[in-house]
């Protein structure tokens, strides 16, 4: 239930809502799911206060399932996101997300001599360990560390 001090966002009918997203993840989580692309609609909250992040984002998305694949990759920009699976208003699963054992897409190879990073060729890694993540990439076999990652079309 709500108390006085909790910022509502109105809920949704049928969709996902994907809660415990670092603030400042938000908008690259909507990215790497495509989200922006869709017409569906979408509600966002950010700067939300929670006692376990100090602040959180939350993204509610209606009429929209996603396969553990698909969503599984989020866990790059937010390991702790909880799926909130609503069917008839009612929250009828929670999931959490994994990192998959590979990325295709979504992270640039930090080696400025990778081929990814002179051809269209879509960047590849191997996850080599998970928290921290840091990745092998599938062409160099340089690791990309979670300092140093950076997102593709950013
Ligand atoms: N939610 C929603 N629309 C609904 C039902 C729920 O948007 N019809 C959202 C709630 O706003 C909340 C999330 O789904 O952000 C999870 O709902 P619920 O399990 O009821 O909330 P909590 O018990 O607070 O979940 P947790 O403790 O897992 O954060
Ligand atoms: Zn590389």
């Amino acid at each position: 239930m709500a108390s006085g001090k909790e910022l509502v966002v109105s809920a949704i009918e049928n969709g996902t809502v994907i809660d415990h997203i670092p603030a400042d993840a938000l908008f690259k989580v909507v990215k790497i799911l495509g989200l922006e692309n869709e017409g569906r609609q979408m509600t966002f909250g950010v700067n939300l206060e929670s006692r376990r992040m100090g602040r959180k984002g939350i993204i509610k998305v209606a009429e929209r399932f996603f396969e553990p694949a698909e969503i599984n990759r989020i866990a790059l920009v937010a390991p702790h996101a909880k799926l909130n699976i609503i069917r008839n208003y009612e929250v009828t699963e929670k999931r959490e997300v994994s990192l998959p054992d590979s990325i295709v897409g979504i992270v640039k190879c930090m080696n400025p001599k990778c081929i990814t990073n002179h051809q269209a060729v879509m960047p590849k890694f191997e996850v080599v360990s998970r928290d921290p993540v840091s990745l092998r990439c599938h062409y160099c076999e340089k690791i990309t560390d979670q300092e140093h990652m950076e997102y593709l079309n950013d």
